[in-house]
């Protein structure tokens, strides 16, 4: 992970379920001061979740629908097509990157190194780069092709982090729960959030 609070993330979403996941974690990178770039990228089948999941109307500005506002100026929107876009590259400094949710095809996709669209690219130039690459893997269950997919991208440097919320905190709301997963997705990269629920037993 990096020793300095990340600035410049990567977000990528898929799709798999969850979109309400993504939202919670876009929410709170917005709010976060010390973030000060995102490039955001969504596959085709993201699009198509979103809408069955967040009602998500027509396919143009995901990321307003998403946040409920226009976003910031922080956020780049990438084509997951334009692999010539700046996080193709290594020389572009971004510090990590997550993919929220992680469809089972997209994580095979990384972690065959099958980089045809830019999710998977950017996915590679992480882990070429031993840069810190995040996957919120949706799936269940799970066949002997997906777990060894996971032990292969996690082998290669990736941090596999399963849409899997906690419930000790008994969360009121769906909400709640999404909120507090992406906290600890955050936390993880070095983010902690203020707010964010702590274990005292
Ligand atoms: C409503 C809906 C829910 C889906 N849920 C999942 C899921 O939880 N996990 C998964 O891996 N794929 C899921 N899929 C299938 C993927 O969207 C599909 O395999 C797609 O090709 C993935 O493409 P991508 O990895 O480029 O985003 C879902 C599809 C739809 C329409």
């Amino acid at each position: 992970m990096p020793n300095h609070p990340p600035q410049n993330l990567i977000i990528a979403t898929t799709g798999a379920s969850g979109a309400i996941f993504l939202r919670h974690f876009l929410l709170a990178v917005e709010r976060d001061e010390r973030v000060q770039n995102v490039n955001f990228i969504a596959s085709d089948s993201a699009l198509r979740v979103m809408a069955e999941e967040l009602n998500l109307k027509g396919r143009s500005e995901p990321l307003r629908h998403l946040l409920g506002a226009p976003a910031s100026s922080k956020f780049q929107i990438q084509s997951n097509a334009d692999i010539g876009a700046n996080v193709a590259s290594g020389s572009y400094p971004a510090d990590a990157m997550v993919v929220i949710p992680c469809s089972v095809g997209t994580l095979a996709r990384i972690a065959n190194g099958v980089a045809a669209q830019l999710i998977e690219r950017a996915a590679d130039v992480s882990l070429k780069e031993k840069r810190p690459l995040v996957l919120c893997v949706r799936e269940t269950p799970l066949n002997k092709i997906h777990i060894r997919n996971m032990y292969r991208a996690a082998d290669a440097g990736a941090t596999m982090f399963p849409l899997i919320p906690a419930f000790y905190y008994r969360p009121a709301s769906l909400d709640e729960m999404a909120r507090e997963f992406a906290y600890r997705v955050l936390a993880h990269l070095g983010l902690p959030q203020p707010d964010a629920f702590r274990w005292k037993s």
